[in-house]
């Protein structure tokens, strides 16, 4: 499916949501973000079971919210752009599949805020991340100050907000701001066969895998504690987790739901 500045692609259980401004390094206007909020409907709804995000072009990943939509914003009309990333990103943390960034480039402000939301993070070689919102007058508004310092720790992510500091892919990693780095022309395939990797797996348990490990962002630790409780246990007499078990101990291939 497409819109005119989103496309969404199906390779068997694995889509991908490609932001397609190339003209603009990507950057998310409203209609951009309404089309991200659609595709990621439609690939819940095609029952994806796995997605990636990237963008189109080969300069850049995102480069952040559209400046020129945002510069003669009310108050008003900010909070409302801001508010309708946040339904997007947060739609992007909960879609109920792993969700990979393939960081093909610049990924600024509101493109880096998109990888945080996900659940995986490659870079090419090329990429360039940051939140430089701090030299236009502003902070990140779509999810950075909370979701970097819980990824990166407080100290790196201060640092990044406060100097709005730009690093390459290496630097990124030796941050934990990415979990990998490739060469930029193998960036595609390797995030292709991840995809179809986590695809394959059980999608039941790997439903749950991910909202446990989200609510550690969402709850106390005790709360957090009784969710994993009650989901671990919540998947015995499942198929997949009987089939599992029977596989391993007859020394044979699962075949999972
Ligand atoms: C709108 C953008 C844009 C952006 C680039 N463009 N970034 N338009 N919003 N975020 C446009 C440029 O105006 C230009 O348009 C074209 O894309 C190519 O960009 P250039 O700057 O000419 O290319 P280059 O020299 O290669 O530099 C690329 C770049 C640079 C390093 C990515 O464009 C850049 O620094 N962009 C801004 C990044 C940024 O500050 N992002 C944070 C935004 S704030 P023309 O028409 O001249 O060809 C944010 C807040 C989120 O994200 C929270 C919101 C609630």
């Amino acid at each position: 499916m497409s819109w005119d500045t989103v496309t969404l692609d199906f390779d068997g259980d694995v889509a991908t949501l490609t932001v397609n401004r190339p003209d603009a390094m990507n950057a998310l206007n409203v209609e951009t973000l309404e089309a991200m909020g659609e595709a990621l409907d439609e690939a819940e709804a095609e029952g994806a079971r796995a997605l990636v995000i990237t963008g189109a072009g080969d300069k850049a990943f995102i480069a952040g919210a559209d400046i020129s939509h945002m510069r003669e914003l009310s108050t008003t009309e900010a909070q409302a752009y801001s508010e309708l990333g946040h339904r997007v990103f947060d739609a992007i943390e909960s879609f109920p599949a792993p969700v990979i960034a393939a960081v093909n480039g610049y990924a600024f402000g509101g493109g880096c805020e998109v990888a945080l939301a996900c659940d995986l993070r490659v870079a090419s070689e090329r990429a360039v991340i940051g939140q430089p919102e701090i030299d236009l007058g502003l902070v990140p508004g779509w999810g950075g100050t909370q979701r970097l310092p819980r990824l990166v720790g407080d100290e790196h992510a201060r640092r990044l907000i406060f100097f709005g500091e730009r690093v390459d892919a290496s630097d990124a990693y030796e941050l934990g701001l990415v979990g990998e780095v490739v060469a930029h022309d193998q960036l595609d395939g390797h995030v292709a066969d991840m995809a179809a990797e986590l695809a394959a797996k059980p999608k039941h348990a790997m439903r749950v895998a991910k909202e446990a490990l989200n609510a550690v962002h969402e709850e106390p630790q005790q709360a957090g504690l009784a969710f994993e409780r009650r989901a671990w246990s919540g998947l015995f007499g499942t198929h997949d987790q009987r089939e599992g078990a029977a596989a391993f101990l007859e020394k044979r291939d699962p075949d999972f739901e």
